[in-house]
């Protein structure tokens, strides 16, 4: 198979990218280095899928926000699939910035849309988000929700996009999966997201922000897991369709702190802050449909996810 990732130098991306050349299928990626987080990080996420992938690997640092650049990444295809990773991640800085979500979330996924329309191929899987369920949904949630409360910018782009796409599959055949990832956590995990950044305050001794009473939970989801639908939603195209991709149960902010303390061997230490707007009390995955129509089945608990982070987390910081 021939696929397009965009977002390859990114944390999910890169990791896409390694999976599908492990099982002998050819990879161009595209990514802009977005300096949302540090791009030397980008760079060597990057430098490591080129290490395992060899001539079946090409990448392309290119602006999905730029036609000609769109252009020149169709220019080495022809595709099978594309899957779409790239966007601006992040909860509360789309508060502070909602036009660059719209325009890196929004006009990045209908150029891309409209170029696979006009040179092929008519099949996308789209990274969503469990943010797309806002703050009302009933847990665990389901694909059938109306998801249409979203609480902050990113989500609002996120679920915009699902229908943007379900516009694609309707007027022009496409086939999309839309993937709702559950807070993704493992190697590579971008560094202002929770468990990365507890790490970090961790090993420097410094104490742990805690929005609100600590009572939140998340359905954290092991990257390896989530590698797991995204090949199975490249392998089986199904009109359109929309996937939660969850993890194994639901988390306590609180528990995780503890629990990747343990792994870590460092007592942690909280500072309270209030809640932050636009985080959901709790994300809680139903994962039904993705068992029956991907064969998705989370297998690395938290605690086993925590502890190879964290085995992860010193060798980086070595
Ligand atoms: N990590 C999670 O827990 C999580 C949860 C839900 C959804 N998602 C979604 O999964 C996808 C990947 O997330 P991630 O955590 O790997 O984020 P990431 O920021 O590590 O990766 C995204 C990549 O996209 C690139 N990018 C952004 N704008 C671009 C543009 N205009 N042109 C080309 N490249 C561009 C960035 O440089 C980055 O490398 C995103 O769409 C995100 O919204 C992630």
């Amino acid at each position: 198979m021939r696929v397009l990732v965009t977002g390859a130098a990114g944390f999910i991306g890169s990791h896409t990218c390694q999976a599908l050349l492990a099982r002998g299928d050819s990879v161009v990626g595209i990514d802009n280095f977005d300096p949302f987080y540090d791009p030397a990080i980008k760079r060597r996420n990057l430098s490591e899928v080129q290490a395992s992938g060899g001539d079946r690997f090409a990448f392309l640092q290119g602006d999905l926000l730029d036609q000609a650049d769109v252009d020149r990444a169709f220019d080495l295809g022809p595709f099978d699939v594309v899957v779409h990773l790239a966007a601006k991640a992040g909860v509360r800085p789309s508060i502070q910035d909602p036009i660059a979500y719209v325009r890196a979330n929004l006009e990045t996924t209908t150029r891309l849309l409209e170029t696979c329309l006009r040179r092929g191929p008519k099949r996308v899987v789209f990274a969503s988000s469990s943010s797309v369920y806002g703050a009302d949904s009933d847990a665990p949630f389901g694909e059938q929700a109306h998801a249409d409360r979203p609480v902050s910018p990113y989500a609002a782009t996120k679920r915009a996009g699902e229908l943007l796409a379900h516009t694609y599959a309707h007027l022009h055949g496409f086939d999309v999966t839309c993937l709702r990832f559950f807070t993704v956590y493992g190697p590579r995990q971008r560094p202002e997201m929770a468990i990365h950044k507890f790490a970090s305050a961790l090993c420097k001794g410094e104490p742990i922000p805690v929005f609100g009473d600590g009572g939140s939970s998340r359905d954290y989801t092991y990257v390896d897991d989530i590698l797991v639908g995204v090949l199975g939603a490249i392998d089986r195209p199904q009109g359109f369709a929309v996937f939660n991709l969850g993890g194994d149960r639901e988390t306590k902010l609180l528990d995780l702190i503890r629990m990747l303390g343990q792994a870590l061997s460092v007592q942690p230490n909280l500072v309270h802050l209030p809640e932050a707007a636009g985080d959901v009390p709790r994300t809680s995955a139903d994962l039904t449909r993705a068992t029956a129509g991907l064969g998705y089945r989370p297998k690395v608990s938290i605690e086993d996810g925590l502890a190879r982070f964290a085995a992860w987390y010193r060798i980086s910081q070595a």
